[in-house]
């Protein structure tokens, strides 16, 4: 057993810090503000090999390991869960789905072009009556002469207003409920789909672009497939192991900067003649703090370790993404309580990683979703 870092995943994570301290960090308060996704980022992200995570040369990206990934994911959760997130649905849910299981074809023709940011992609499972029960889905296609025809409605579709390729998820046999699923790529400019702002002003991830999505006699080829016919909710499924890993990543790097806000606050912040990081209630708060931090990047790190040795990891990422999310609410809820008054505002990051996580315990699969994964796998099924 190695706890160290490879010198090849020492040097990505620090060029991911470099990245997130002096490029994203300093927009991340306005772009919160205006609601706005700072998208020239982007193509930096292109450019820093970021956009393709894993994926390899072929396709190109540079191939860097899963635990590399988790880095990135991490560092930049660190400092914008919204510049984060973006990259967790546009790598994690449709491009490494697509490395899985595109065709040939497919992959050639949308794999480089969304590893260097010329396209955007996004993920569309989630329905006004679907959001955890995934293969109770309304939207529809339809067979007809050499393509099929979409119907339905997706919300909450992150990057979906910027997004030029879009995974779509709709039933051939709503009756055979996952078993009649199919995926879909498709190119958000093909007639028939339409895409909107989500109404209504978001707790958290206020500068993340979320859509929702009206399909309508949207008419694809058959080579849009992505996978079998019918084999739509194992590719969901699986996309979903992908970009939970990204979020559990995320939320560490959200509850590393709790702690990290927590400790400089705790040191510089005298009440009642003395530091307030001397006083015993401010030290056990920070310590549970620190000691949870540690058991959040021990189950990420171990969850894309095992990816990378090509192992099962659907357990272990719902571990992960539950215990990271959750222990990064708490660290977030406490860092706001340390910062008194200050925590309350925008003029502390706190406030904003307090917003923000919650989003994290919500998306990707609730709280409640990961221990259902979690206990079917550790109790089994009859
Ligand atoms: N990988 C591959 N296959 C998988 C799988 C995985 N991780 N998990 C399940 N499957 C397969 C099962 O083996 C089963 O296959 P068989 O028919 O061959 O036996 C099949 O899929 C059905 O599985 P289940 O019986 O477990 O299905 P279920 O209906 O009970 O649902 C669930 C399981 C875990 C609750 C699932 O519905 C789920 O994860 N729900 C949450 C959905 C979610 O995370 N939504 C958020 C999406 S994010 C979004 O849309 C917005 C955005 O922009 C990010």
């Amino acid at each position: 057993m190695n706890f160290e870092l490879t010198p090849a995943q020492q040097q990505i994570q620090a060029r991911a810090r470099q990245f997130a301290q002096e490029e994203v960090a300093p927009l991340a308060r306005e772009a919160d503000e205006k609601g706005e996704f700072p998208a020239h980022l982007v193509r930096r992200m292109g450019e820093l090999g970021f956009l393709a995570g894993p994926i390899g040369p072929d396709y190109g990206g540079t191939g860097m390991d899963y635990v590399s990934f988790a880095l990135v994911y991490e560092e930049l959760g660190r400092v914008d869960s919204s510049v984060r997130g973006f990259l967790a649905v546009h790598a994690g849910l449709v491009s490494l789905c697509l490395a899985d299981w595109g065709s040939a074809e497919q992959k050639q023709r949308y794999l480089p072009r969304l590893a260097s940011g010329e396209l955007i992609g996004c993920y569309c499972l989630t329905e006004p009556n679907a959001g955890s029960d995934a293969a109770g889905m309304e939207s529809t296609a339809r067979e007809e002469e050499g393509s099929y025809v979409l119907n339905g409605e997706k919300i909450w579709i992150t990057n979906g207003n910027l997004a030029d390729v879009a995974l779509i998820f709709a039933s051939r046999d709503r009756a055979a409920r996952h078993k009649g699923i199919c995926a879909f790529v498709v190119e958000t400019n093909t007639p028939g789909f339409r895409r909107e702002k989500m109404t209504g002003q978001e707790l958290g991830h206020r500068a993340s672009d979320h859509a929702r999505i009206i399909l309508e006699e949207c008419r694809v080829p058959k080579s849009a497939l992505l996978g079998g016919p019918g084999q739509g909710f194992k590719v969901a499924m699986s996309a979903l192991d992908h970009g939970r890993l990204g979020v559990a990543a995320g939320a560490l790097g959200v509850a590393q900067a709790c702690l990290d806000a927590c400790v400089s606050f705790a040191r510089q912040r005298r009440q009642f003649g003395q530091r307030i990081g001397d006083f015993q209630m401010i030290q056990a708060t920070i310590a549970d703090m620190a000691a949870e931090v540690e058991a959040s990047r021990l189950l990420v790190y171990r969850a894309a370790w095992l990816k990378q040795q090509g192992r099962p990891t659907t357990r272990e990422t719902s571990i992960a993404k539950l215990f990271a999310t959750e222990i990064a609410v708490r660290a977030a809820s406490e860092a706001v309580l340390i910062h008194g008054g200050r925590g309350y505002s925008n003029e502390y990051p706190v406030e904003r990683y307090y917003r923000d996580i919650k989003g994290l315990q919500i998306y990707e699969g609730t709280s409640h979703i990961q221990r259902i994964v979690i206990a079917r796998e550790v109790i089994g099924r009859e």
